[in-house]
């Protein structure tokens, strides 16, 4: 492994990179790698404990596996850095379900998906790193290349999957339903994951927006979510958190209007340095919308209703990006305009939301559900993130035997933006190729660092 570091490290610096990076095809696999795991055995660890008081720095572990065989169509990549997703703390809770039994679910599919199926779970979502092989098959890309790996594993054998490959029967989120994730220092990828690694960027920076990106690419901006236009008022939950980060750019970007909801004047000061002007502290406001456990209070609902207005001028949000669930779902159909969308991609607080139907259906409103992105849809999102029109939100980094307390800060709500987590770099701030375009944007990308 250190060969292989010392390679990627000969491009620092080097007014050739890629000559220094080709030295890789050169050099053997390593056999064995250390990725951050969760053992099958624990799955129970937390049985009794309520999921908020469950603590990923129990059962997220550092352990050296063995590196798999390489299949067709696959790419091995060596990771330089990683980020935190929800999905790992999922994981690492064994929430809603252990992770073990989409492993086992993938490895009845063939020959080459019972390599997933494993009693340890190498998890991540998020890669930036170096090609390190590639599978038979594979043209586009080869050793050497520097690269992000965006998380959509489809097997595209059923035409279902043809028009849109989010609708494949056998669509997977890599290092969450499959194995040999990316918090790890190799990771075993489907070639068409791989996108260029935006030059201009740290390896750490390159790695944090992948998979909030993609999703908020296609959650706001995709016809196949809810097609943002100019103009639009956007409501935003968590607009300074991962994917609310990129969903306030994109808003901002688009010529559309974020309204952006926080929690405490920290956030709110993120969200104005991104550019947003109209900004809600849900905590100072003091804004509950269920009443106990069982009941919500419509009164809540209008009083936000109201704020929103008064930061608009009037208007109600013509899109409501969703993702806190139970706790926010009741607000955010009340509040959308009269024929607008809500369009959600998870349930933080809760999955069996409640609303009031006769505000949908008597106002025209629409619930679109999103999941991550198709190709096109993250192509398109690292595109934004390679132009420097959309910027990475890492706040801070651990090194990889860190990533247990990474995860605690997020499952606790205590970070910022993105948390990224250093694998083979042995430091932030590698991995800059293109200095000209980053000197244009230094101040953008560096608005959420230290926060
Ligand atoms: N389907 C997909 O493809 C997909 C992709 C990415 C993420 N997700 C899911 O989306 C969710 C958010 O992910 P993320 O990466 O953005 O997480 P994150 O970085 O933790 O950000 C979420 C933000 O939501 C806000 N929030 C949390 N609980 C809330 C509540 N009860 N009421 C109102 N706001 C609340 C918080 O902001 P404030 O405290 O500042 O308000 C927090 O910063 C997770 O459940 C994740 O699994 C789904």
């Amino acid at each position: 492994m250190q060969d292989i570091l010392d390679a990627i490290m000969g491009a620092e610096g080097s007014t050739d990179p890629a000559r220094e990076l080709a030295r890789i095809a050169g050099l053997p696999v390593p056999r064995t790698y250390r990725g951050m795991v969760v053992r099958a055995e624990d799955t129970a660890m937390f049985d009794g404990v309520a999921p908020r008081d469950r603590d990923p720095r129990r059962s997220l572990h550092l352990a050296e596996v063995p590196t798999p065989e390489l299949g067709p169509g696959e790419a091995l990549v060596a990771v330089m850095a990683s980020a935190i997703n929800y999905n790992t703390v999922w994981t690492s809770i064994f929430e809603p379900l252990s992770t073990f039994k989409f492993l086992q679910r993938y490895g009845r599919i063939s020959e080459l998906a019972r390599r997933h199926d494993l009693p340890y779970h190498v998890v991540g979502s998020d890669a930036a790193g170096v090609v390190l092989r590639v599978g038979a098959g594979v043209t586009r890309w080869q050793a050497g290349d520097e690269v992000v790996a965006h998380c959509l594993s489809v097997e595209l054998e059923d035409a279902a999957g043809h028009d849109d490959t989010m609708l494949d029967p056998q669509q997977r989120i890599w290092g969450f339903e499959t194995n040999f994730g990316g918090l790890a220092e190799l990771a075993v990828v489907k070639a068409n994951q791989l996108m260029p690694k935006p030059r201009h960027l740290s390896w750490e920076e390159a790695a944090s927006p992948g998979l909030v990106n993609s999703t908020a690419y296609r959650q706001l901006v995709s016809h196949h979510g809810a097609n943002m236009k100019q103009g639009d008022v956007v409501l935003i939950w968590g607009a300074s958190g991962g994917l609310g980060s990129y969903a306030t750019q994109m808003a901002l970007n688009g010529g559309a209007i974020p309204v952006c909801v926080v929690s405490s004047p920290d956030k709110a000061e993120l969200c104005r340095r991104m550019g947003a002007e109209l900004v809600i502290d849900r905590a100072a406001e003091g804004f509950r919308f269920w009443s106990d456990e069982e009941t919500q209070n419509p009164d809540e609902w209008r009083r936000f209703g109201e704020r929103i207005r008064e930061l608009t001028g009037g208007e109600d949000p013509d899109i409501v990006f969703e993702h806190p669930g139970r706790e926010t779902f009741g607000a955010s159909v009340y509040v959308a305009k009269r024929g607008g969308t809500i369009v959600t991609c998870a349930s933080t607080s809760g999955y069996l939301h409640q609303y009031d139907n006769r505000y949908l259906w008597m106002h025209l409103k629409r619930i679109i559900g999103s999941h991550f992105a198709n190709y096109r849809e993250a192509w398109e999102a690292n595109r934004l993130v390679a132009l420097g029109r959309v910027h990475p939100t890492v706040s801070r980094t651990y090194p990889l035997e860190q990533t247990g307390q990474a995860a605690y800060e997020v499952h606790r709500n205590a970070h910022q933006g993105k948390v990224g987590v250093r694998c083979l770099a042995p430091a932030d701030g590698l991995g800059v190729r293109d200095l000209q375009l980053r000197a244009r944007h230094e101040s953008a990308i560096n608005r959420f660092r230290g926060r």
